[in-house]
């Protein structure tokens, strides 16, 4: 029997101004884009703000739905837009933050386990490390990559290593 053990790396920072103005710009576009957030039966509001290759920046929400599986989280939302209307670009970096209805952010903000697979897949269609800076309340957390929030992960490669 082998033990193997996967370890992640997380850049910790208490303040805003610790980061790059490229970083800080991408958090407060995202923030912005969580008050816009439609979050009205979890009162917990998402902004997502993803920067593609050519600088160009996307924002999401959350959008949420009486039909309460049809809800849609703000990540994927900026992400699909994103691959929608540039499909060329891979994303650099994204920002996740969450605020509640009185606008106070939140202590605890982490992708579900459906946006890390949609965040993996853009890193396969496009070679690229995707950076993941989850914004909150007890600071800024830095992920260097999607792959290292979905250990053993399933993606397209999987599908052709039958045989
Ligand atoms: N939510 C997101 O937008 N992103 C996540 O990664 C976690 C969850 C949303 C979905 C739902 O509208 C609300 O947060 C509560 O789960």
């Amino acid at each position: 029997m082998k033990t193997k053990e996967i370890k992640i790396s997380i850049s910790q920072f208490e303040n805003l101004g610790e980061l790059s103005p490229e970083d800080q710009e991408l958090i407060l576009k995202a923030r912005a884009s969580a008050s816009l957030a439609y979050a009205p039966y979890s009162n917990y509001l998402v902004g997502a703000a993803l920067r593609l290759d050519d600088k160009t920046i996307v924002t999401g929400n959350n959008q949420e739905n009486a039909s309460f599986p049809l809800g849609t989280c703000a990540e994927r939302s900026a992400i699909f837009w994103a691959n929608a209307n540039y499909p060329d670009l891979a994303i650099d970096t994204i920002v996740v933050t969450a605020i509640d209805q009185d606008g106070r952010a939140a202590k605890n903000v982490s992708p579900c386990g459906s946006c890390r697979q949609v965040m993996l897949e853009c890193e396969h269609r496009y070679s690229k490390s995707m950076r993941i800076i989850l914004d909150s309340s007890n600071g800024i957390e830095i992920l260097e990559n999607a792959k290292s929030l979905l250990p053993l992960s399933f993606n397209g490669d999987s599908l052709k290593s039958i045989g």
